[in-house]
């Protein structure tokens, strides 16, 4: 089929409003809205402003009486422990509504935050949608985050009551949460009183008298005697929740989302972008901590009426590199959404792609990679082994949704390798110079969105407005920055290239280097630090940290190295995938002692470099030119 695509675009690009009032028309307001973008409201502005909404409602209440009832709306398959559960529609409405209930009696009230701490169960998503039916907005936090972190999010959104479970399973091990979820609470100022505690049965915990309440008790009575907690009317401006993500610095950022622009952004994504029509199965293999799960294992399949497969494995080890194409052709799935890494993951056990051919996976039509960038060697090897179309796309956790992808749904444009293809109506997107300069095609640059930003994206940072505007808004007035440096091809392609910032993508996970220095620097025998992202060919990127160490420190630095690394552990988390320090005697700094990080990167991956021209020291490169190779770190 042509694709609409250009047409569709030109047709926002006349009439913004016109465009996103249409798409309104999908959602079920209470009331409606008195200005589809209202410039005067916000940091920048805000969508259906007047409108009152509720996002549980559009997710579960309208599918059950429109004909959904005994449809599935979340599978959860967990080859991690064996376990498999369908949730139809009916049944999420009974359980949503029996923990709404239950948060309530709790004490929890519209506008009230709400940190949901817990693995890939359904409980997680039913949790999110139990917040959004009373109004109180949810902070979800992943279970890879040490208690170090989960402080720093306690601290800045102060909840009310955090939702957690007993553990969660990584391959070869239980992850006992409830020592974790404790120790947050200790080492946070803000004091949380009352927590939800799932038990699960590969491991459970004491329970603190007074202070947490079992899941499964309360939600189970408040289920016994029937309970109907109606949908709380919220503005559409009103938050539905608060993502943190990582920033420059150890203080990560809480994303804001929308109640209303969010539901209409990912339900025009949902038919445009994906090509999905309500009541097919979608899976984005994903977790619920991330920014993914939240618009696409949670919010835009269900605001469909899809399925969605709620997925706890990994794609390789659970039990194998078969996982993800039995689970497709299991359940049926239309589309898979995943990062690049969990398809090199799958490429590395089985190059051959010979699991491929045991599943019979004729439902999929498409699968969807983000979350870094697409290598084209991953893209070949997915088209060739699984015969759909793989569809690069871009986006943030700050957007909520894709700013550039291949639209399915209006029917796909060629593809070019290496770029995730257009920009999603709603984003007028300008490359510009470092001066703010625009500049021509094909000419690298930083990546900025013109404000407004469309419905869906962040409308500012929790409770920061100001640094909403520092971090976002000020370099380049008028536009939104994107911290990716890319070009815009003649077609109008945009390619990414890298971040204009210190954040890292490992495994699909966005990293602050900043963060993970400011944990080095605690430790009491390094005076300095520096890291940097290394290319990874099974992950993308991996950290490496550049350690300087006090002097008449007379420890085996070797000894230090392994403390650092344990320390990110403990206090950032696995995710981090923190595993390689090195003590050095010098870093390479400017003459005005601005650290070299990315003449580091380029020696630690083996690309050409220049000297820079402000080099303190030249020697300095080649001691850790030298240092890399004697540790194999290049060659
Ligand atoms: N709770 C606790 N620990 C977790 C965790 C969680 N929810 N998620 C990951 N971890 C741990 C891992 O077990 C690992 O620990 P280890 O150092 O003891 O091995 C560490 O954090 C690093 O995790 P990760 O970088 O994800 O590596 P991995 O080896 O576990 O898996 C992939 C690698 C590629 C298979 C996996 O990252 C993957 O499937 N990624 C693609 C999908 C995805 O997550 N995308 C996110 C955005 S779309
Ligand atoms: P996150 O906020 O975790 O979704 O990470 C967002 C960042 O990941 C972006 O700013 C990009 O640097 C990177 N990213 C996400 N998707 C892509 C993609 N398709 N291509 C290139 N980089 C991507």
């Amino acid at each position: 089929m042509a694709s609409s695509y250009h047409e569709v675009y030109q047709g926002w690009k006349m009439d913004p409003q016109g465009f996103w009032k249409e798409a309104a028309a999908a959602i079920d307001w209470f009331t409606p809205a008195e200005k589809i973008f209202d410039p005067s409201h916000g940091v920048y502005g805000a969508w259906f402003t007047g409108a009152t909404c509720n996002t549980c409602y559009n997710c579960v209440d309208r599918h059950v009486e429109r004909g959904r009832k005994g449809q599935a709306a979340i599978i959860h398959d967990s080859p991690i422990t064996g376990k498999k559960r369908t949730i139809t529609y009916e049944e999420l409405l009974d359980e949503v509504q029996a923990l709404a209930h239950v948060l309530k009696e709790l004490g929890i009230e519209k506008g009230d935050r709400v940190i949901i701490y817990m693995p890939m169960v359904p409980e997680a998503a039913v949790a999110m949608l139990a917040c959004a039916r009373i109004g109180a907005i949810h902070s979800v936090v992943f279970g890879g985050f040490a208690a170090a972190e989960l402080a720093t999010r306690i601290d800045d959104s102060t909840p009310k009551l955090i939702i957690s479970a007993s553990c969660g399973i990584e391959p070869g091990r239980v992850i006992a949460y409830k020592p974790l979820l404790d120790k947050a609470i200790d080492l946070a100022r803000h004091k949380v009183t009352k927590t939800v505690i799932l038990q699960r049965e590969e491991l459970s915990c004491d329970l603190i008298e007074g202070r947490d309440f079992d899941y499964a008790t309360t939600v189970g009575e408040a289920k016994a005697i029937d309970v109907q907690v109606p949908c709380e009317p919220v503005a559409a401006t009103d938050p539905l929740y608060v993502l943190y993500t990582s920033g420059t610095t150890g203080q990560p950022k809480g994303v804001v989302r929308d109640n209303g622009g969010h539901m209409v952004a990912l339900k025009w994504s949902m038919q445009n972008l994906y090509g999905i029509e309500p009541g097919e199965v979608f899976w984005a293999a994903s977790d619920v901590g991330w920014v993914v799960g939240h618009s696409y294992i949670v919010y835009g399949p269900l605001l469909h009426g899809c399925t969605t497969i709620l997925f706890e494995g990994k794609p390789v080890g659970t039990p194998d590199a078969g996982t993800f194409w039995r689970v497709i052709s299991e359940h049926g799935v239309a589309a898979l959404f995943t990062a690049p890494t969990a398809f090199r993951a799958i490429k590395k056990e089985d190059p051959k792609g010979e699991f491929v051919g045991k599943y019979d996976m004729t439902t999929l039509r498409t699968l969807f990679l983000a979350g870094e960038r697409a290598d084209p060697d991953t893209i070949h090897w997915a088209e060739d082994k699984l015969k759909v179309p793989v569809i690069d796309h871009w986006w943030q956790t700050e957007t909520g949704w894709a700013i550039a992808g291949n639209p399915v749904g209006l029917g796909t444009l060629p593809v070019k390798y290496g770029s995730p293809t257009v920009a999603m109506p709603g984003y007028d997107m300008r490359v510009l110079d470092d001066a703010g300069h625009p500049l021509e095609p094909n000419q690298l640059g930083n990546i900025v969105v013109k404000l407004p930003l469309p419905p869906g994206c962040l409308p500012t940072l929790w409770h920061a407005d100001t640094r909403f505007k520092d971090a976002y808004l000020a370099e380049f007035p008028g536009y939104y920055k994107t911290a990716d440096a890319g070009f815009i091809d003649e077609d109008g392609y945009l390619y990414i290239m890298a971040r204009t910032d210190d954040i890292i993508n490992v495994a699909g996970h966005r990293l602050s280097t900043g963060a993970m220095e400011e944990v080095i620097a605690e430790h009491k025998d390094v005076a300095e630090c520096a890291v940097i992202g290394i290319a990874d060919k099974l992950k993308g990127q991996l950290p490496l940290g550049f350690l300087i160490l006090n002097s008449g420190v007379n420890r085996d630095p070797a000894e230090i190295e392994k403390e650092v690394v344990a320390l990110v552990r403990d206090k950032i988390g696995p995710v981090a995938a923190f595993k390689l320090a090195i003590a050095v005697k010098r870093l390479p700094k400017t003459r005005s002692g601005k650290i070299l990080r990315g003449t580091m990167q380029k020696i630690a991956d083996g690309e050409e470099w220049k000297m820079p021209a402000t080099i303190d020291d030249p020697a300095i490169l080649d001691e850790i030119g030298e240092t890399l190779k004697e540790r194999g770190i290049s060659d």
